[in-house]
């Protein structure tokens, strides 16, 4: 292979992403860099305002174009509506990239909230929108994809997938679930439709952003709290993740870089998920 090649694959251009939560911590670094890689990128999220920020900070040397779309990653009709938007400014999603997702304080254990008290609303609200919230996307911007026979899907998964991490079951549970369900659909697309549908998952260790600042980092002091100091412990790198490094992984996964690669779920987490503890 020569190096041209090695070049080619990561200019998007004329390639069309979308992506949920494209105006998250980490959702909104990857929709920066695909712009900088001159894709066209659609930002779908349920906030205007914040997809109006993310949007003004794009590069401007950027040769796609970027649009935002109204959505509810749990409302399928929002994502019905959302995908005629898009298809009448783009023509078809390309590059599927499931970036919204998250926890809630509310089903988090904690002194004053047992496991046994967690209420049924707030664990059914985060294993929905970790799990039906990657699945509904996938059925309706991959029916596309099923009927060109050509796509790629990249779903957000968590370091929660491999071991559960303490007080937040739910969330665990769904990352688990997000992991199995990238391989299921994997298999289902590569045997079922086109082995050039791809499907893979990144699973990131820990990277401050509205998900976990409430329980990372002390509000007080600005420094890592108790549970913070302990994952920084158990880190082999010795620091938390900035959305920078999320960016090879993901660059490389949506690329023909990785044309053979499909049902993988990348641990991007300074070690942690290697790291016995002694
Ligand atoms: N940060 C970490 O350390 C970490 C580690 C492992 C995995 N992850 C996973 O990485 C993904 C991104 O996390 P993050 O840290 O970037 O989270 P974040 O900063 O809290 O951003 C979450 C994003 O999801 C969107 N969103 C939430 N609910 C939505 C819904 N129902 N419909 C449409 N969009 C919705 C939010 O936009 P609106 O609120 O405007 O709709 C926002 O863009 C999540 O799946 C998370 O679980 C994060």
């Amino acid at each position: 292979m020569n190096h041209d090649e090695l070049h080619a694959f990561y200019d998007f251009t004329g390639r069309t992403a979308l992506i949920t939560g494209g105006t998250g911590g980490l959702g909104a670094e990857i929709a920066r860099a695909l712009m900088g890689c001159h894709a066209n990128v659609v930002i779908l999220n349920r906030d205007q305002e914040k997809a109006r920020k993310v949007i003004e900070g794009f590069p401007g040397n950027a040769k796609g174009r970027a649009l935002h779309v109204t959505g509810d990653v749990l409302d399928a009709e929002s994502l019905r509506q959302a995908r005629e938007i898009m298809i009448a400014e783009f023509g078809a999603v390309d590059i599927l990239i499931n970036a919204a997702g998250g926890n809630h304080p509310s089903a988090t254990t904690s002194k004053e909230l047992s496991f046994f008290d967690l209420p049924l609303d707030a664990m059914q609200h985060v294993g929905d929108l970790n799990l039906l919230g990657t699945i509904l996307p996938c059925q309706i911007f991959g029916r596309a994809m099923a009927e060109r026979r050509e796509g790629v899907i990249l779903n957000v998964s968590s370091m929660n997938a491999f071991r559960p991490l303490t007080r937040i079951p739910a969330y665990s549970a769904s990352k688990a679930a997000v992991s199995n369900f990238t391989q299921w659909l994997a298999v289902h697309m590569a045997q079922n439709y086109s082995p050039r549908i791809r499907v893979n998952a990144l699973a990131p260790g820990f990277f401050i952003t509205d998900l976990n600042r409430f329980l990372l980092m002390d509000a007080d002091t600005g420094e890592p709290s108790a549970r913070g100091k302990a994952v920084l412990d158990h880190t082999p790198m010795k620091r938390f993740g900035t959305p920078e490094d999320l960016l090879g992984a993901t660059l490389w996964l949506i690329s023909p870089a990785a044309a053979f690669v499909t049902g993988a779920v990348i641990p991007i987490d300074g070690g942690f998920s290697a790291f016995s503890g002694v």
